[in-house]
């Protein structure tokens, strides 16, 4: 009996001991363990994920370039970029003229990015900062576009980043962001459809649109109300001058 017991114990533990680190990322046990966890598997992201760039051209560079034509040339911030997914899809688009700043709160997700950007001598297109997406140092309206895929429920305070996403962007500015699909493993960490169309329209977000895209994920496009002049990638040394405290590290 003693040893059915102590069988059952040690597999609900190995069971919460897989389902905290390993499917849900260290999300419950605070944001240090997620930016730590991150820092572990930042070498093998890559391998782990498998990106297919040419699915992630068709399915976000050109959709993105096609939702802001006739602009080339925006400037965009990649939320929690990880390993510049999104700012080197932009810079290998022929299209784009732009740049964009990826920033993240894993300095080594950041080291296997920077890397990538200078391989592939992008460093004109993209800049990368070591930064918690709850407290962007940009000024009011800074972004033609703001990006952030796959980790808004990695977040501890996802509302408050969602929040100031929509804050640094222009009014007229493009959102694209990702719910999980599943969310049966990830109890109040992922939204459904209706609570992210409900979030964005507090933050003033119209037009949203959600896309069925990968496996696990949707994407979520949305406008900021009203209309402004776009901001394009040469006004980046005024962003720069109006932000606040901006690390210097990963910045080029
Ligand atoms: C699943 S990865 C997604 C990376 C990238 N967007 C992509 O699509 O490959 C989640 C990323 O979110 C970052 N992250 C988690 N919490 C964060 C926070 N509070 N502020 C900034 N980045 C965060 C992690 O370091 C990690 O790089």
């Amino acid at each position: 009996m003693i040893i059915l017991l102590l069988g059952a114990a040690v597999l609900v533990g190995a069971f919460l001991i897989w389902w905290l680190i390993f499917e849900t990322e260290g999300v419950y046990l605070g944001r240090r363990v997620v930016v730590a966890l991150y820092d572990l598997y930042a070498a093998r992201y890559d391998r782990i994920k498998q990106f297919d760039e040419t699915a992630d051209i068709t399915l976000i560079s050109q959709p993105l370039l096609d939702r802001i034509a006739p602009i080339v040339d925006p400037l965009i911030l990649d939320v929690a970029t990880g390993t510049a997914r999104v700012p080197l899809i932009m810079a290998r688009n022929a299209r784009f003229q732009g740049h964009v700043i990826g920033l993240d709160a894993s300095r080594r997700m950041l080291a296997q990015a920077r890397k990538k950007v200078v391989v592939g001598r992008f460093e004109s297109f993209v800049s990368l900062l070591q930064l918690d997406a709850g407290d962007l140092p940009f000024e009011d309206g800074s972004f033609d576009v703001v990006t952030c895929l796959e980790a808004l429920e990695f977040m501890p305070r996802p509302q408050q980043a969602l929040a100031e996403m929509a804050r640094v962007l222009r009014p007229g500015g493009l959102l694209l962001t990702t719910i999980r699909i599943d969310t049966r493993w990830m109890p109040t960490r992922t939204w459904s459809e209706e609570r992210m169309r409900r979030e964005l329209e507090k933050l003033k977000m119209r037009d949203i649109e959600v896309a069925i895209w990968q496996e696990d994920y949707s994407q979520v496009w949305a406008l900021k109300a009203g209309r402004s002049q776009p901001i394009r990638a040469d006004r980046l040394d005024d962003i720069w001058q109006a932000a606040r405290q901006v690390p210097v590290s990963y910045n080029y």
